[in-house]
């Protein structure tokens, strides 16, 4: 991977923010769900139930709704994304919800905030997908307090090896290789073209874990909910009732 991922996605992202308008007004005015199939929050529970006093960081932070999520659950909140036309987004809807949420532009990777600043940060498809993971993670640890947490949501490793080289939807077929994948570069299939997204085999995400010292306190692999019909962002959900196509992590940096 050679190509400068940061202002490749950055391009992308800054061209598609209009289309994350509608999604960031409705998901700000809605109770936290997750995802694309919208799992509740009750049911997979990414968010400490009491935030209040807790400084929280969004790497990767969009239209900035999980921003809001946690500054209702009480928590001082960080969002930072390297896309201004995503936060000049997230910047209206707090005005429009008197959030008091401090949005920064920048990059995950590297965000230039002081050492053990937080206690909670999360990333759902943001850094969580499009920044390399031994580098966002480690900037994660070093902005956490020692105690503190780290969760993020992102696509399974196999909606990436299940999609077509060509960009078309997943399908209960292997396209890629497992072993030792990195991500894919999505900038010239012939469907939908878009940026660098990252992901690692199950075993090199534990790998890098723990070389970097996060503890894994819990892991869930998604599915489609069984009523929903049709597709997602590129995923059939008749192929996500078999397949997961989402992951979780929860992670600790140990006191
Ligand atoms: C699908 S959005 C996810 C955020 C949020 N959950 C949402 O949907 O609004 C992906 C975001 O990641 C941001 N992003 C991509 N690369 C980044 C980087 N290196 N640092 C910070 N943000 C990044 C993009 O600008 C985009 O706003």
């Amino acid at each position: 991977m050679t190509k400068d991922h940061i202002s490749t996605n950055r391009d992308v992202w800054q061209k598609d923010a209009e289309n994350w308008v509608a999604p960031g007004e409705r998901l700000w005015a809605s109770d936290p769900r997750w995802g694309i199939w919208g799992s509740p929050e009750a049911d997979l529970k990414l968010l400490p139930e009491d935030m209040t006093g807790k400084d929280a960081i969004e790497l990767g932070c969009g239209t900035g709704y999980v921003s809001a999520w946690m500054a209702r659950l009480g928590a001082r909140v960080t969002g930072i994304d390297v896309t201004a036309a995503q936060l000049d987004t997230a910047r209206r809807l707090a005005q429009v919800h008197g959030a008091d949420i401090t949005f920064l532009e920048g990059d995950a990777e590297a965000t230039g905030l002081p050492d053990e600043s937080f206690d909670f940060a999360i990333s759902e498809y943001g850094a969580a997908i499009w920044c390399r993971p031994e580098v966002w993670l480690r900037e994660a640890w070093r902005l956490l307090r020692p105690g503190g947490r780290l969760v993020f949501l992102g696509n399974h490793p196999l909606s990436i090896i299940c999609t077509p080289m060509n960009g078309a939807p997943c399908e209960p077929v292997l396209h890629r290789r497992y072993r030792d994948m990195w991500g894919a570069d999505w900038t010239d299939v012939e469907i939908d073209p878009s940026g660098v997204t990252f992901n690692l085999t199950i075993t090199d995400w534990f790998a890098l874990f723990r070389k970097i010292g996060f503890a894994v306190v819990d892991y869930k692999e998604l599915y489609a909910p069984e009523p929903v019909k049709g597709s997602q962002d590129f995923v059939p959900a008749e192929w996500a009732k078999n397949y997961p196509n989402e992951q979780v992590w929860w992670l600790a940096k140990p006191m």
